[in-house]
């Protein structure tokens, strides 16, 4: 007897970059070449001991039951709390705030209550490329508007957003500090941006995951912080995964106003309903401790940044830039007269080192190789001298062809 065929939708859903290039570099190692990653965005550090100790604790006392679907009423107190200590918002545990299995879960409840058939959402290009397929998902449409490097750093403007507009958009999505292209966007930008939002009447979507990792003495600025009429208009999505090294335990936060929250807390319970209980105690833990750990993380991040800015130095055809926050080194590569996937494959395949294109975040991010430094030490120092041999095996090649 046939089989009944999968729903059509599964056809638009894609893989993320990272596991798209994961199974190329399985395919390598089966050959038995030895490979270096330089391309997930995980911190390698631990996650304090401290919350490992509030885990077990929350387990031992037995809390192991389901958990409040809309999130322990005292995580929402913590997330709460933290809102309005590191962003200036205020927002009502009891309303205003719905606990996630992640970012990944927020982001997806958020656009399964706004989104009608048909609908589309703005984003840069080029952008974490995990966000196409859950607006697909929810019948709309993803909608990338034109970004450009000046002074070093991608940027946008209203002019941009603006081409790209519609009838049918209803939705702009802003992912600060920027993956992968490291923008923290600045208040003036903001305010940009959220006052066009205001006139044409959207809802944003304000990805913070990497709040914390930004350098050089700059602060995150969180979109709905910049007016009034913003926080009425925003979604806020965060999660622990990056600020305390915890992507594996699966615990995240939205915030924006009450009317959304019930619909986007509607949705979860058709799914997951919610980390579990012992995760949320952790996680309350994590957000009400002392935030010392998060400052020296932040240090051992923007050191790393640098060794992989000096590493990418003096090659002809590679210009890094200087992410302002985040995981990720952009190099522009241009100059090296290649396709960024062409070369994300040579380095894989004859230096050894594993990076992800570009291209892979938008057609915006052509011309530039994405480098994490989320992984340190050995792991980095290793990665980095591949990488340098592979970029400067491009480079004179390239300057033999074309003298
Ligand atoms: C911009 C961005 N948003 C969301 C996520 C996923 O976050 P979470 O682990 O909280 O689901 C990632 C993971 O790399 C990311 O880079």
């Amino acid at each position: 007897m046939a089989r009944a065929p999968l729903a059509r939708r599964v056809a638009e859903l894609r893989p993320t970059a990272v596991n798209r290039v994961l199974a190329e570099v399985r395919g390598v190692e089966a050959q038995g070449k030895s490979l270096v990653s330089l391309m997930r965005g995980q911190p390698d550090t631990a996650t304090s001991p401290a919350t490992v100790d509030a885990i077990q604790r929350s387990l031992r006392q037995g809390r192991t039951g389901y958990a409040d679907n809309q999130g322990e009423p005292h995580l929402r107190e913590a997330v709460s709390v933290k809102l309005l200590r590191d962003n200036g918002l205020r927002y009502d545990p009891a309303r205003e705030i719905l606990v996630t299995d992640g970012a990944t879960c927020g982001i997806h409840v958020a656009l399964a209550a706004l989104l009608e058939p048909g609908d589309e959402v703005l984003l840069p290009d080029p952008i974490y490329d995990a966000y196409a397929s859950p607006i697909i998902l929810w019948g709309g449409r993803p909608v990338g508007f034109a970004t450009r490097i000046q002074d070093g750093r991608f940027c946008f403007d209203r002019a941009a957003v603006e081409a790209a507009l519609t009838p049918r958009t209803r939705l702009l999505l802003l992912n600060t500090p920027w993956n992968p292209v490291g923008t923290v966007l600045s208040r003036a930008e903001l305010q940009a941006v959220m006052a066009f939002a205001a006139e044409r009447d959207l809802r944003v979507i304000s990805d913070e995951i990497y709040e914390m990792l930004v350098y050089d003495g700059r602060v995150h600025i969180s979109p709905a912080s910049v007016s009034e009429d913003a926080k009425t208009r925003t979604v806020l999505v965060n999660s622990l995964s990056k600020t305390y090294a915890m992507t594996g335990w699966r615990v995240g936060y939205c915030a924006a106003d009450a009317e959304l929250i019930r619909a986007m807390l509607l949705g979860l319970q058709q799914s997951s309903r919610g980390p579990a209980t012992f995760v949320q105690d952790a996680a309350a833990y994590a957000l009400r401790e002392e935030q010392s750990a998060v400052r020296r993380m932040r240090e051992e991040y923007q050191a790393r940044r640098d060794v992989v800015l000096s590493a990418l130095h003096g090659i002809a055809g590679v210009q890094p830039l200087v992410p302002e926050g985040g995981l990720f080194v952009m190099a522009d590569v241009r100059g090296l007269g290649l396709s960024s996937d062409d070369i994300r494959k040579f380095l894989l395949h004859e230096a050894g080192v594993v990076v992800i294109h570009g291209a892979a975040y938008g057609a915006g991010g052509e011309g530039t190789l994405r480098v994490s430094f989320a992984a340190g030490g050995e792991m980095l120092s290793r990665g980095l001298e591949r990488l340098r041999d592979g970029l400067q095996r491009l480079s004179d090649r390239s300057r033999k062809e074309r003298p």
